[in-house]
């Protein structure tokens, strides 16, 4: 088959293939190739792996794009399965006051957090919501992220939430990377509803739902101290899923609330923070074949120091992804390449079993699983040329943007000799 874009020469090829997510040794074992080329035709990758199989395989015509990838690393793109993208203002003065030793559960309850961001959101325009978002989707794509979730949440009423929802859509239809779409009514309790909490529960449960299907890929829930119970996110979940929406659960994050065991019960796609999991939740991921979505960057940045447990999702077999949690309150990060960073710091993940979080876990994380997150033949072409000679070097060099070339649906989409 003919080839558009042949990439060759590289010097580290890590294609991060797997039948479903990896886990256990299967997400442990690098498996990488020195001396290798990718093949792409159109969208999709035709041939990677060796250079001289995948010559076997793709013809080099005069119309191929050549690029020499002498001294540099191809990873499949990072994809970021759990992000608050879209919001109103900033909290610096939240985070100055948490330098200071303020909590953020304290501060949630005087009314600030999440609350002050949703004030902020409500107040400002569709127009100036969506240039905001535009702009955080190319800061991310320069970054290497080629997919990623955007989650609701700071809009928390019928209304708003359904605003929030169609300014994603929008941007989703502007955008390059592919983006799947998470509605988070239920992320805190609006003031308006300080008394009638259960009014609420049955609003995002009943007509939010309602309203939203065909658009909304995941439907997510905030379940802890300070944000809804067990009982309250089971109830929206149920639903959710009866009307078949994927299930996302905010599990576990600021203590032990049950989050892991409900997001297993119901055969959630994923579980994400997961800081304070329990056996039993364990158990119940484990068996329903939820994804451990693990945000290193939130416990950073909050200074909490608890980290979630990852050697233990590895060593029972659950599939662990990583993502930013992109927001203005607990985690303002963009880079994924800075989450591996934390990761093999604070998680204790290898660099492998990082990429492997960050790349095809991070697709199964929001369903796209199937069509990217590794580098095989027919796979969408999704990837990155990185200035380094080893993907050790996303965590090594932490804090420097390694891209140098992003390659999406097989376009040249940004790079650093032709900036977009
Ligand atoms: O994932 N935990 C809930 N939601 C966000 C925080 C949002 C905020 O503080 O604005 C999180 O950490
Ligand atoms: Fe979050």
């Amino acid at each position: 088959m003919k080839a558009d874009l042949f990439i060759d020469n590289i010097e580290e090829l890590v294609p991060v293939v797997g039948k479903g997510p990896l886990s256990g040794k299967g997400q442990s074992i690098p498996a990488v190739i020195k001396g290798g080329a990718v093949a792409i035709s159109g969208d999709r990758i035709i041939a990677a792996g060796g250079r001289d199989s995948v010559l076997k395989k793709a013809e080099i015509t005069d119309g191929t794009l050549v690029i020499d990838a002498s001294g540099k690393t191809v990873i499949p793109g990072f994809v970021d399965p759990h992000t608050h993208l879209l919001y109103g203002g900033c909290r610096h003065w939240e985070f100055e006051e948490r330098l200071k030793g303020t909590t953020y559960l304290e501060i949630l309850k005087k009314g600030g957090g999440i609350n002050d961001t949703v004030r902020a959101t409500r107040n400002e325009s569709d127009e100036k919501l969506l240039d905001g978002l535009m702009k955080r989707l190319r800061i991310l794509l320069k970054l290497g992220t080629t997919s990623l979730e955007i989650k609701t949440g700071y809009g928390l009423s019928f209304q708003e939430e359904l605003r929030l929802l169609k300014i994603i859509k929008r941007a989703k239809a502007r955008s390059i990377q592919d983006v799947a779409i998470t509605l988070l009514g239920a992320h805190a309790l609006p003031p308006e509803y300080r008394d009638r909490r259960e009014n609420y529960i049955q609003i995002m449960a009943g007509e939010m739902l309602d309203a939203t299907r065909g658009f909304v890929d995941f439907v997510d829930v905030f379940q802890d101290v300070g944000a809804f119970t067990y009982e309250e996110a089971r109830k929206i979940l149920k639903r959710a899923a009866e009307l078949g929406y994927g299930l996302k659960l905010h599990a576990d994050e600021l203590s032990s609330s049950r989050g892991a065991e409900l997001a297993g019960e119901l055969g959630a796609v994923s579980a994400d923070h997961l800081t304070h999991p329990s056996e039993k939740g364990l158990e119940l991921m484990k068996k329903s074949g939820t994804v451990a979505v693990l945000l290193p960057g939130t416990t950073f940045f909050l200074g909490s120091g608890q980290y979630a447990p990852a050697r233990k999702f590895i060593d029972m077999g659950i599939p662990v992804a990583l993502a930013t949690d992109h927001n203005p309150g607990t985690c303002p990060i963009y880079s994924m390449a800075e989450i591996i960073g934390l990761s093999v710091r604070f998680l204790g993940l290898t660099p492998y079993e990082a990429l492997v979080a960050s790349t095809l876990n991070a697709a199964h994380a929001i369903k796209m699983g199937e069509k990217i997150g590794s580098i095989e033949p027919g796979k969408q072409a999704d990837l990155l040329i990185l200035d380094a000679h080893s993907y050790v070097h996303i965590p090594y060099e932490f804090g420097r943007n390694l891209v140098e070339t992003v390659i999406k649906r097989g376009k040249i989409v940004w790079s650093t000799d032709y900036p977009a």
